[in-house]
């Protein structure tokens, strides 16, 4: 964090007028500008630089004083907690000193002796400061876990972390919080790892690694495919150890295994475009998902895969999710137009929602679920087929 502020010193030194210091005139105190560093590097402990001046020369002593500017620079290490998603605390304990700069002798001082060195007792000030911090979480094996964290993450944003199903070590709760995220999202995706070269194809205790999870994270839990979609199958084991929401992540959108057969060669390429488009399409495992009762349950569905526009939304909300979720169109819209290609992308999503709901004749997006619905062609044969 890089911070600008003011400190007020409250004027706690003191000089004399003879050899024997007669300690009566107190260094003057007021409004001190400062600038400050922290380095936050370890569970919101680090170290931190600050530098405290006097905006003007004043006189040490008084009115008949020295003219002086002291300089205050001190290392200290630094514990941020925090206190809300937007306000933390700064507790700092440390080393410094004081550069006095006295400047030209005035012998009619009424502050000559300075008790036999310039000293400060004014070890204690308060320090408000505003500044601009960014964090990145690292895992304990220090492999980055893509968090970013500062202004840019509003308040109003669910903030969801998001791991492989081996990923998961307990030390994520702490640090989690440290970045003020509200959830964990668990990514599942063996059809990519079948085709990944040198994939993990043991998926031995994953159901049992999610459980721990839940139990030992303290905040909500979330899976997701990455492509394939989740059956009632696996959604019923996933809600039975806890978990709180599932995105679909399913079939029509972008195909990690597609993906991945681009990158491998012989075997796993082959075994790549084979399951080229392995899975349950996005709208139909929504669709299952909701007629197996789970947004009734209190489990949060997201539907992700091939969600390309507004209106794309507005169904996916009719069928059952709570939310939609988007990548490959965004990251294209970012990639030819910039961050203004993006926002005006997603502007766009927004814009299609609101339309698709004004056009229904409903108050807000979210009672789009339970809108009449007509289903026809290849996803009404998806949902016919429903397994139970
Ligand atoms: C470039 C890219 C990177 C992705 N990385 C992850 C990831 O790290 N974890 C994850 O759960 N899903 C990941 N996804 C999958 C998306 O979260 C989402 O499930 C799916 O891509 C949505 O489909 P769409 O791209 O058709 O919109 C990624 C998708 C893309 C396009």
């Amino acid at each position: 964090m890089l911070g600008f502020g003011a400190v007020m010193s409250p004027g706690a030194a003191a000089c004399g007028t003879t050899s024997s210091a007669n300690l009566t005139c107190p260094e003057k105190g007021g409004i001190y500008p400062n600038i400050s560093a922290d380095v936050i590097f370890h569970r919101r402990l680090g170290f931190g630089f600050d530098a405290v001046w006097r905006g003007g020369q004043g006189l040490f002593g008084g009115p008949a004083g020295q003219p002086y500017r002291p300089i205050l620079i001190d290392f200290n290490g630094v514990y941020q907690p925090r206190i809300s998603k937007k306000v933390g605390a700064d507790l700092m304990a440390g080393i410094g000193w004081q550069t006095t700069r006295f400047y030209g002798y005035t012998p009619t001082s009424g502050c000559v002796y300075f008790a036999g060195a310039p000293y400060s007792t004014a070890l204690l000030y308060g320090d408000v400061t505003y500044g601009r911090s960014f964090e990145s979480m690292t895992a304990p094996d220090n492999k980055p876990a893509a968090v970013a964290h500062g202004e840019a993450c509003a308040t109003n944003v669910f903030y969801l972390v998001n791991i492989g199903n081996a990923g998961y070590d307990a030390a994520y709760n702490a640090a989690m919080a440290s970045v003020g995220a509200n959830a964990l999202c668990i990514h599942l995706n063996p059809a990519q790892e079948m085709a990944q070269p040198g994939g993990d194809r043991d998926f031995r205790g994953a159901l049992d690694a999610i459980a721990r999870v839940v139990a030992e994270l303290g905040r909500p839990v979330m899976v997701k495919e990455t492509g394939c979609g989740i059956s009632p199958a696996v959604a019923r084991q996933l809600v039975a150890v806890g978990v709180r929401a599932i995105d679909v992540s399913g079939g029509g959108g972008t195909s990690w295994t597609a993906v991945e057969s681009h990158r491998a060669s012989g075997a796993e390429k082959a075994r790549g475009q084979e399951l080229w488009d392995w899975g349950i399409p996005t709208a139909a495992a929504v669709a299952w998902l909701s007629a197996e009762g789970l947004p009734a349950a209190g489990v949060d569905l997201v539907a992700s895969g091939g969600i390309r526009t507004g209106l794309d939304l507005a169904r996916a909300l009719a069928l059952g999710a709570r939310a939609g979720g988007l990548a490959q169109p965004a990251l294209r819209a970012v990639q030819e137009g910039g961050r203004a290609g993006g926002e005006a992308y997603l502007q766009q999503v927004i814009d299609g929602l609101r339309a698709a709901v004004l056009l229904t004749g409903l108050p807000k997006a979210s009672d789009l679920a339970t809108a009449p619905r007509v289903i026809t062609g290849e996803l009404a044969v998806w949902i016919a087929q429903r397994p139970r």
